[in-house]
Formats: structure tokens, sequence, C-alpha cells
């Protein structure tokens, strides 16, 4: 089958978050698992300094834009099975950072008008067009409203995947005819407005043939006011064809047994013993008390609301008189940013904060850690759970979305689970099951033990959820 994902990030080219990691494992699976896969995201700064030297140019065309043809250079290259395509436009997408400017709406507009004409230029019409998050939300209807008569884009089957519905695109009306071509009388009836402008995720969810989110909970989440963030109605008119498919990650990259990234490998047999000798090295790197047989907890995470940091600001003195160590690794909001470094300064010794984004340190901090913290507000699906459970450290999290879908929590009768888990967003039950996880590693280490061989057991590999993604789009294409 023909398959063309389209996305704003992805691995292994740019990553800001769980959705690149998914454009890098996904389409790689549905590719060994015989597709033709495609995948087409912007050539960002960042892509262009380390990548471009293996790039193909493929084309160079034009879309109309602002009332003028404004070029467009496409790259491609070929890896791990796959056709990777880059939208080059140096003025839109050389920058620093990906998302969070003022023309975020043009910039992605042009993206997504580059997108749809890209197919005619190389004459690759996919079977199954999946889109990700608000960056591709206009697409189909750009699509299915502009090039109705023309039958290789009219027989294309649309997919649409919400990674998380609190960012949306929501953008002026104005550039609805100017940037994205579409005409007016959308807006006038309905369809794409939202607030007095348009929305990209709206528009989405109504023009997709199916639509999906990462996982089930999820699904069934955002269909009540409480995580619709005002689209639940929306929603609920789609909620027939919403399916939540959960997430798997690169278990090939993921893998503790030859990652490269961390000191000791180790796999369900030694997990114990080179656990220990990460820790020591983790520790010494980042100046905690060398201690192999202290519990050490630890977060990788962009640090925002959605991930549950107000409720570990509520508890950090309790948290510091518990016989734990702490290391956060995050990036985001100025003001956690700010208040994590106080905490690190008031807790030397005890508590370390790595300010910014590091992949290898991620890495080490998962292979040296007892414990994962992701006590989230919502999660639509969650990697860092998974990524956790492959290196034998347990995740402690808030039942809410794909975290609920995949940590089964302990249970001390039949020693089943792969980790822990509360169910209100309330800092004096996370504390609690804190307590409880504290109380089984220093206590009951033969539990502990099990609880770690089943976190390692844990399938979290694409297998299940390539195959769910298939079926879905078999049942779209009818072949
Ligand atoms: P989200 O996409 O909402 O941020 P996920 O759990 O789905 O959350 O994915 C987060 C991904 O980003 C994981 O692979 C995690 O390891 C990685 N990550 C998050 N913050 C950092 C950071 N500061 N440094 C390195 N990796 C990070
Ligand atoms: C979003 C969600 C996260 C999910 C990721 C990949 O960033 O916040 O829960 O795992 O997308 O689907």
């Amino acid at each position: 089958m023909r398959i063309l994902h389209v996305a704003g990030e992805g691995l292994p080219f740019i990553k800001t978050g769980g959705l690149a990691d998914v454009i890098g494992s996904l389409p790689k699976e549905l590719a060994r698992k015989g597709n033709d896969v495609r995948v087409v995201m912007p050539l960002y700064l960042k892509i262009a300094k380390n990548y471009h030297q293996d790039f193909t140019f493929e084309k160079e065309y034009a879309v109309y834009m602002k009332y003028d043809w404004v070029p467009v250079r496409l790259y491609s290259c070929f890896h791990d099975g796959v056709t990777y395509y880059f939208i080059e436009h140096q003025g839109y997408f050389e920058r620093e950072d990906l998302y969070g400017y003022m023309d975020d709406g043009e910039r992605f507009a042009y993206f997504q008008q580059a997108v749809v004409e890209m197919m005619n230029q190389v004459d690759f019409f996919p079977e199954v067009l999946h889109c990700h998050d608000w960056h591709t939300g206009m697409i189909s209807a750009m699509i299915k409203e502009n090039h109705r008569d023309d039958y290789r884009y009219a027989s294309i089957k649309h997919v649409y995947t919400i990674h998380n519905m609190a960012y949306q695109g929501n953008f002026g009306a104005d550039m609805l005819e100017s940037c994205l071509g579409l005409p007016y009388y959308l807006l006038d009836n309905g369809t794409v407005r939202y607030d007095g402008g348009i929305s990209f995720m709206k528009t989405a969810i109504l023009y997709a043939d199916k639509v999906t989110t990462v996982s089930p909970s999820y699904a069934s989440e955002i269909l009540t006011p409480q995580y619709g963030e005002h689209l639940e109605g929306v929603l609920q008119m789609r909620q027939y064809d919403l399916w939540g498919i959960v997430n798997g990650i690169d278990v090939e990259t993921w893998n503790p047994a030859n990652d490269p990234k961390i000191p000791y490998h180790f796999n369900k047999v030694n997990v114990k013993a080179n656990k220990k000798k990460n820790k020591l090295a983790l520790q010494e790197e980042m100046g905690l008390a060398q201690d192999e047989n202290v519990m050490l907890v630890g977060c990788v995470s962009r640090l925002t609301w959605q991930k549950g940091f107000y409720l570990l600001m509520e508890q950090l003195p309790q948290l510091c008189a518990m016989p734990i160590q702490f290391v956060v690794l995050g990036s985001g909001e100025g003001a956690l940013e700010e208040k994590m470094a106080q905490l690190e300064e008031g807790n030397k010794g005890k508590i370390v904060f790595y300010r910014g984004y590091n992949e290898d340190l991620a890495h080490k901090i998962y292979a040296a850690c007892d414990l994962f913290l992701m006590p989230s507000l919502f999660e639509p699906c969650g990697i860092s759970q998974l990524i956790s459970m492959r290196y034998g450290t347990l995740p402690l999290v808030r039942e809410t979305g794909g975290l609920r879908d995949t940590v089964t929590p302990y249970n001390e009768y039949d020693k089943s689970g792969n980790g822990f888990s509360f169910t209100n967003y309330n800092s004096g039950e996370m504390m609690h099951v804190l307590g409880n996880a504290v109380d089984v590693f220093y206590h009951h280490p033969n539990d502990w033990r099990t609880l770690v061989r089943n976190a390692m057991n844990t399938d979290v590999s694409w297998e299940k959820s390539a195959n769910d993604y298939l079926r879905l789009y078999h049942e779209l294409t009818g072949n």
C-alpha cells in the first residue's frame, strides 16, 4: 500500500517531543511490513545543517500564496526503508526553533500547500494520506475542496492523528483565501471557523475520513469538556470514526542491551547489577552523592503544566525528606524552569536539574533510574513511560490517557504490574503512591525485581499498533 505521512517533525532528523518519536518509528515499521511509505516535513535549520549533504534535490516548483507564486525546493532521502521528503523555504523554516513564531499560520499554510502540490510534482499519490497534528490540519480540506475533479487526488483516503488537543493551530480568518487557497464560504458556513478565526485542528477532524488519537483512553477523554479543549462537540460528531491506537517506540534505538549512549549495557538478567553501575556513573556526572543503593527517581520532560509539574512543586519539601535522589532533565515554560533551578539550589546533592534538551543525557537517565515520574494532568499517549519500562525503570504515573492504557499498577497480592499509578490530579495521592514505591524498593526487593521484569517484558514495540493502523487503512481503502 502507498502511504504518505505528513508531520511537523520526525526522527532521526529533528525532534522536540513524542511526535518525532512516532514519525521516526511508525513509518519504518509500516515499511518493514511491505508498504511503500513516505514522509514529508519542513527542512528546518537544524536539518539543513546536519543532513543537507545526504539529500537529493528532487524538484523546484511554486505555490500560490499571498497573491504571488512562492518557490518550493523539494529534497529527499531514503532511510530505514522509508522515503523522506523535505520542503525547503529558508525564510519560513531555517530558523532557530521549529514552532512558536508570530507567522506560524503562514509558515505551515505554505508547508501544506507545498505538500499537496508535491504529490503531483513527484507523481506519488498515496492510497492513504496520514496527517499528524495541527501543522497538517488543512491538507484534507485543500485536497477535497480544490482537487475534487482530479481522480488522482480524489481517490486518496485521509487519516488524521491527534497527538495533543492542547495545540490546535488557531489563526486569523484572513489567511483562508490568501495563504491556504480555500474559499471564504467555509468560514461563513462554520466548517473551518473557530472563535472568529480558523482552526487547523477542527478542520482536520471534520475533513478526515478517519480520525485517530494515540490511546483508547484519550480517545474517550477528548469527547468530554475536561479534555476536549473546546472541540469535544466536533469530536462527538465524528466519534464513530475516531480510533485510539497506542504508540510504540523504536525498540532498536531504545535498547539497553546495545545502546551506545549508556555506559553499561544490560538485559533482563543483569539489569540489577548494571543499573547500579549506570546509577553511579550518572551520580558522578550530575554531582549527586554517589550511592548505588539509594533510590534514584528521574524525569525527562517538556516543562509544561501538562506534565504535572505543579504537583511536584507542591510536594518538593516532602519529596526531599524521602530517602531518594531526584534527577530532572527538561526545558520549557520559564516559570517552571526558574522554580526547578531554585529547588535544586536549596537541595544540593539531592535534586539535580539539567535545563535543556539533551538526547544523550536522556538515555543515561532512563538507564540509571529506578523510578520514572510522570504525574501528567493529561497525556494523549506518552513515550517516556514506554522507554522507561524498556530500561527496567518503573514508571509512576497518573491514570490518564495513554499512561492509563500502558502502565499497570503494582498489585501487592499477585505481584502483577509494571509500574505505579494514582487516579486523581492531587499531590497528596501522588505522594502516597510514591511512598508505596519507596517502601517496595527498600523493603520488598523481590517484588521490585518482579516489577522490573514485568516492565521489561511489556511489549512497547510498534508490532501490534502498526497492525492496527494497517487494519484502519485497509478498512478505508477496501483492499
Ligand atoms: P511529549 O511529546 O508530550 O513531550 P512524550 O512522552 O510523548 O511527551 O515524548 C517525549 C519525548 O521527548 C521522549 O522521547 C523523551 O525522552 C523526550 N524528551 C523530552 N524532554 C527531553 C529533554 N529535555 N531532553 C531529551 N529528550 C527529551
Ligand atoms: C504528544 C503527546 C504525547 C504523545 C506524543 C506522541 O506530544 O503530548 O502524550 O506521546 O504526542 O503521540
